[in-house]
């Protein structure tokens, strides 16, 4: 963070992203938003962002620059955060003209129209050890490069980051003890801590409570993951003795932590995604309207709070907060969940209210539907065809899921007992439930590219059978002791990669 005597020092428009969090919290009273793409059913990206003003968020993040919505964002007064795709992270860490070649096609042309505060080099790479070699010590010296080409051209009020996912942990629990994982630690996160430190910039983090809580549900209180738990059930962390009241304030001082392990206390924390799901798969527990509507509401009343809350660690730091996200996207891959982040349906209708300023009182909002998965359903589930596609692409996703085990379609050859009706719908349903049953408990999730859907009917009839399965959740939900030692997959699902 710069001293107060540098920014007097500095001309009237750096002032606009510049300021550190303490001496001006104001800043990051509204809730960014984080405008993910993935949807074949968007608006426009004009829209796009008047929708983004007319919900009140202060600031946006967008997973790359691309040049249509950055026109866009032009002239308006939103706060930007645009990220570098990891696939050319290499290319900038080799190559300074590279980085400078970047700048100059993506940046440059809409500086300052567009209100650019963040340049995040690469989305959660830590998370990817299939980018271990090829990506992960270039990831400094990208972000080096990034800076040094910004400075050149005298660019002095964007910042360089990257955004990590939690799982660049090894302990966040009890947030004392929070350590980064030791593959990372000297070769990454040392140098890492070091730029930020040195460059003022923040370390942005994807911290999602509801995957913690969803991996953990018998352990840790849905209403302490939601804001909303009552004072008795705080948590004394015993190495620090300091208190927490809620799961999310829990993960940031662990993170605090790691970092001051490593000599970097005072290296400030962006969130770059958090959020709840409003809707997901049958056999995913608490995502919904519900639960979504208390998360975000009462994260936005929190960070809108004068004097900021802070964290126990960090009491009375404000800091910038993005919510995933601004659509329910119907392309992302993964789990249903994945597909229902959004405070926005593509149409432009609100799932709930949110005022992202945080100023609306808690109870002036309407009344919210019932959770209606708040206990994990248990029951037996079949994935079968949802409709949509054609004849191509259902024969193409048929085709797939055959081929992934022997024998998994059988039962639909010409003669065996699920073969009539003889048509793809038909057949289409068998495969991917065959296919879904089989690799469900490695993770495998029922979507075919929005193909497919769960169900709880059985859609066996006659002799034809639909094999169903069910899930040792136990051996899923990574319980351990002392709890969320781990981390679940989905942290490297939970954004638009
Ligand atoms: C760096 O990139 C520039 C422009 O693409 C290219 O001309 C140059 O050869 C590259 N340098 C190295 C060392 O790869
Ligand atoms: C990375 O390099 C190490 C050592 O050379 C090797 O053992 C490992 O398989 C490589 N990992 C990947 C993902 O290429
Ligand atoms: C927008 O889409 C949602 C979800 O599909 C639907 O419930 C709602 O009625 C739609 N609103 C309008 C105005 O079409
Ligand atoms: C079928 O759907 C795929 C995927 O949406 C699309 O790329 C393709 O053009 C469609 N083919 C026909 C014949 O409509």
């Amino acid at each position: 963070m710069p001293q107060q005597g540098e920014i007097a020092l500095l001309p009237l428009l750096l002032l606009l992203c510049f300021f550190s969090p303490q001496v001006n919290g104001a800043r990051f009273s509204r809730l960014g938003i984080n405008y993910g793409t993935l949807g074949d059913n968007l608006p426009s990206h004009a829209r796009s962002v008047a929708r983004i003003r007319s919900i009140g968020a202060g600031a946006v993040k967008i997973y790359d620059a691309n040049p249509d919505i950055l026109r866009a964002l032009a002239g308006t007064r939103l706060r930007v955060s645009i990220m570098v795709p990891n696939e050319i992270i290499p290319t900038l860490g080799t190559n300074a003209s590279r980085a400078d070649a970047w700048v100059a096609t993506y940046l440059v042309p809409f500086y300052p129209a567009v209100r650019i505060c963040y340049l995040l080099v690469g989305n959660e790479i830590l998370s990817f050890t299939s980018l271990a070699n090829s990506t992960w010590p270039l990831l400094v010296p990208a972000m080096a490069n990034v800076y040094r080409a910004l400075k050149a051209r005298s660019i002095r009020d964007v910042k360089v980051s990257t955004t990590l996912a939690m799982d660049t942990l090894a302990t966040v629990f009890p947030p004392s003890d929070g350590t980064f994982r030791a593959d990372i630690a000297g070769p990454v996160m040392r140098p890492l801590l070091s730029f930020l430190s040195k460059t003022h910039s923040y370390y942005f983090v994807d911290a999602y409570p509801y995957f913690f809580w969803a991996s953990n549900p018998s352990t840790i209180r849905l209403d302490y993951a939601l804001f909303a738990a009552d004072a008795k059930y705080s948590y004394v962390d015993p190495g620090s003795r300091l208190t927490y009241t809620n799961l999310f304030d829990q993960m940031l001082d662990a993170v605090a932590m790691a970092m001051g392990r490593l000599g970097y206390r005072h290296i400030p924390i962006a969130v770059a995604e958090t959020g709840w799901p409003n809707g997901g798969d049958l056999d995913q527990i608490g995502a919904n309207v519900h639960n979504a509507a208390i998360y975000n509401r009462n994260l936005a009343r929190r960070m809108a709070a004068r004097p900021a809350v802070g964290t126990p660690a960090r009491p009375g730091v404000a800091m910038p907060v993005f919510i995933f996200a601004l659509y329910n996207e119907n392309q992302k891959g993964g789990p249903g969940t994945e597909r229902h982040w959004g405070l926005l349906y593509p149409n432009g209708t609100r799932v709930y209210e949110v005022d992202l300023s945080g100023r609306r009182p808690l109870e002036t909002y309407g009344p919210l539907p019932p959770p209606e998965n708040n206990e994990r359903y248990e029951g037996p589930i079949w994935c079968v065809f949802g409709g949509g596609g054609n004849a191509t692409s259902v024969g193409a996703a048929v085709a797939y899921a055959c081929a992934q085990a022997k024998g998994a379609c059988d039962a639909i050859r010409r003669g065996a007992p699920c073969y009539e009706p003889n048509t793809l719908a038909a057949h289409a349903s068998y495969a991917f439930n065959s296919y879904w049953q089989r690799f469900r408990g490695a993770g495998a999730t029922c979507f075919f590219g929005g193909l497919a859907v769960q169900t709880k009917i059985n859609p066996s009839y006659g002799s034809c059978k639909f094999p169903t399965s069910t899930l040792e959740f136990d051996c899923m939900l990574l319980l351990t002791d002392p709890p969320l030692l781990l981390f679940s997959v989905e942290f490297q699902t939970s954004s638009n990669v």
